[in-house]
């Protein structure tokens, strides 16, 4: 029998700088439905990779002195680089994409001619605000407090020759998506997007730029680059082979599942899909926005500085153990705050206490009482059925809760059962038993 299928995908990350936790907490909860899904026994593609043209690779390879390319290929493939965090953290990742490589470079601009062929691209000019770190433009009427609504920095006054993505024409097509279908989750995020981009009117979107150098040519006019977003987003597909030789597998994994930040959403549930209805290719199954881990409250960056190493906390703490804490302490669609005590009080009550003192309790009495093996003479005793039923029923709730992104409810409910069981061992004081050779069964 053929093997169902299962594609899922992170967000392609900036190599503008050192990836922090929050971008090893997205990459370890797409790692770990990938990893639950291959034991379901589904065939499983799970892509990753990295976002390297734009404007503010470019600016950043020019303050360090070097190329742009010198630049992304020092952060993606050097030392406690982007390949090395995701080894390190043993991310199972099938594929990682460049969107320097050679034919997702190609590929793109098959891309962006088949939506100019259609008559979804055209040429104009382009007047607006622009936010450098973040790559947006923005409207007037988007910004807040007359800077960018996503970092809240200046933005700069943009004019220039450009092409233009019919965007405005999918708006209807998009509302319906997000509305009257499951495409975006959780629910609460689909609420944020009608209300604050299709609720205003979706304007045309400016998809090519000439005011740098550093992005994938147009081919059919090479002094135009093309936006970074359209050529990041198509990352989906081209990694399986859509417009391109290098792989063959878009007909098998597409449509997969994209698992993205909340602030990426927006590109996400209309720019993408919009893309996508263009060419005439199937919707994500789903896109999933989960939240952000904050630092004292506040939004952990890059740019701001304030950010966790995810190489430090490894070190200290242990792969396993940090991978844990991330899916067992944050709900993954919502805000969390991180912290080194919630950490360490997550191994100490959880791993140590919980699941520790149960294997080890569990093993060195099956040791002391029957030399390390289990006896096949047993007697089933009333207390047993409550913790029975909860084992019996556990994989249930956890793959209830698995299949709504629901890592720490998964976890919840695998801990809850392991209490149990501790609280079991202690009802039964096998200890006491032990001390009379008429209870050995029971034992
Ligand atoms: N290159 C774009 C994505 C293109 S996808 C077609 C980008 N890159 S990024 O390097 O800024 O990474 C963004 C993603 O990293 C977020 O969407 C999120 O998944 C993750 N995170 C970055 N900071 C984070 C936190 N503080 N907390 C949780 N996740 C965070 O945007």
């Amino acid at each position: 029998m053929e093997k169902d299928t299962f594609y899922i995908t992170t967000p392609i990350y900036y190599p503008s700088d050192k990836l922090h936790i929050g971008h090893t907490y997205c990459t370890v909860a797409t790692d770990t439905l990938a990893r639950y899904h291959r034991l379901k026994g589904e065939d499983v593609m799970f892509l990753t990779g990295t976002d390297e043209h734009g404007q503010k690779i470019e600016q950043k390879a020019d303050e360090a002195g070097v190329t742009p390319q010198e630049f992304v290929d020092r952060i993606v493939e050097g030392p406690r680089g982007v390949r090395d965090l995701w080894k390190l953290m043993n991310i199972s990742n099938d594929r990682f994409i460049r969107t320097t490589d050679d034919y997702h470079v190609k590929a793109i601009q098959r891309i962006f001619k088949r939506m100019y062929d259609k008559g979804d691209i055209y040429k104009g000019t382009y007047k607006g605000k622009y936010c450098t770190p973040c790559e947006s433009f923005w409207t007037e009427s988007q910004l807040k407090d007359g800077c960018c609504p996503d970092c809240g920095r200046p933005v700069v006054d943009a004019e220039e020759e450009a092409y233009f993505f019919r965007l405005s024409k999918y708006a209807d097509r998009i509302r319906d998506l997000l509305e009257n279908t499951d495409f975006l989750q959780p629910r609460s995020r689909v609420n944020e997007m009608v209300k604050n981009f299709i609720d205003p009117g979706l304007e045309d979107l400016c998809v090519s730029r000439t005011s740098f150098s550093w992005g994938i040519p147009m081919d059919f006019d090479p002094k135009h680059v093309v936006y970074v977003w359209v050529d990041a987003l198509s990352n989906y597909i081209t990694a399986l082979g859509y417009e391109n030789d290098r792989y063959n597998d878009y007909k098998k994994y597409w449509p997969g599942i994209n698992i993205v930040g909340k602030e990426i959403v927006r590109f996400h549930s209309i720019i993408w899909p919009a893309m996508l209805m263009s060419l005439g290719e199937p919707l994500p199954k789903h896109v999933f926005g989960h939240g952000w881990l904050l630092l004292d409250g506040g939004k952990m960056s890059k740019s701001k500085g304030n950010v966790v190493d995810p190489y430090l906390l490894a070190e200290q703490f242990g792969v396993d153990a940090l991978r844990f804490f991330l899916m067992r302490t944050f709900p993954f669609g919502s805000d969390g705050n991180f912290s080194n005590e919630l950490l360490i009080q997550t191994i100490n009550i959880d791993l140590a206490n919980d699941l520790g003192n149960l294997v080890s309790r569990t093993t060195a009495m099956v040791e002391k009482y029957f030399g390390g093996t289990l006896p096949t003479e047993r007697q089933e005793g009333e207390p047993d059925t409550e913790l029975r039923t909860m084992a019996s029923t556990l994989r249930d709730r956890y793959e209830a809760e698995m299949e709504r992104f629901q890592f720490q409810n998964a976890l919840e409910q695998v801990f809850k059962t392991i209490q149990r069981a501790n609280k079991y061992i202690d009802e039964n004081a096998p200890w006491t038993l032990a001390k009379d050779p008429a209870n050995r069964a029971r034992l």
